[in-house]
């Protein structure tokens, strides 16, 4: 259903509770168009315990499962598809390490995440799973 937009280089991205709650959605929608890329899906939800373990399903083995899985269910998150050239490793490099105390300055973890938990945004870590994590929150009619 999604081929259509898979022509173009897209990933998919969260902005996390903690962002949420602390204000910084704003900021963030901001250095996305900076970083020049295009929204073609956005939506302002929040996920049950059971949604949030199947986006996670991959770390299900993982210690941190349950925080993890707990957290992102604890709020409002905002959902986004983005395009832009090399869109997924683009990303990744915007938003920073995985822990804001190992981020590079001026990365959006470093500058807005409180924790390894707790670390504001999200992105897909591959073309493949960027269409997945699209089904998972958007249908075709919700992308443009
Ligand atoms: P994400 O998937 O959220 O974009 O983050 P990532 O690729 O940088 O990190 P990943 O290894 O995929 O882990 C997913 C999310 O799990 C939480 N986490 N907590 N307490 C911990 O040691 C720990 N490790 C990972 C983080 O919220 C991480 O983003
Ligand atoms: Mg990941």
């Amino acid at each position: 259903m999604l081929d259509f937009i898979m022509e173009d280089e897209f990933t998919l991205i969260m902005i996390k509770p903690d962002a949420v709650k602390r204000g910084h959605t704003g900021a963030i929608l901001k250095r996305i168009e900076e970083e020049g890329f295009r929204i073609r899906g956005m939506k302002y939800v929040s996920l049950t315990k059971a949604q949030a373990e199947m986006f996670y399903i991959v770390h299900k083995e993982r210690p941190f499962f349950g925080e993890l899985t707990q957290f992102m269910a604890s709020g409002f998150i905002v959902a986004a598809v983005l395009e832009r050239t090399n869109a997924v490793a683009h990303w990744r490099k915007v938003i920073g390490a995985t822990d804001p105390a190992e981020a590079e300055d001026g990365t959006i973890r470093k500058l807005f995440a409180a924790s390894k938990g707790e670390n504001a945004v999200h992105g897909s870590d591959s073309r493949e799973n960027a269409k997945l994590e699209t089904s998972f929150f958007f249908n075709a009619l919700e992308l443009v």
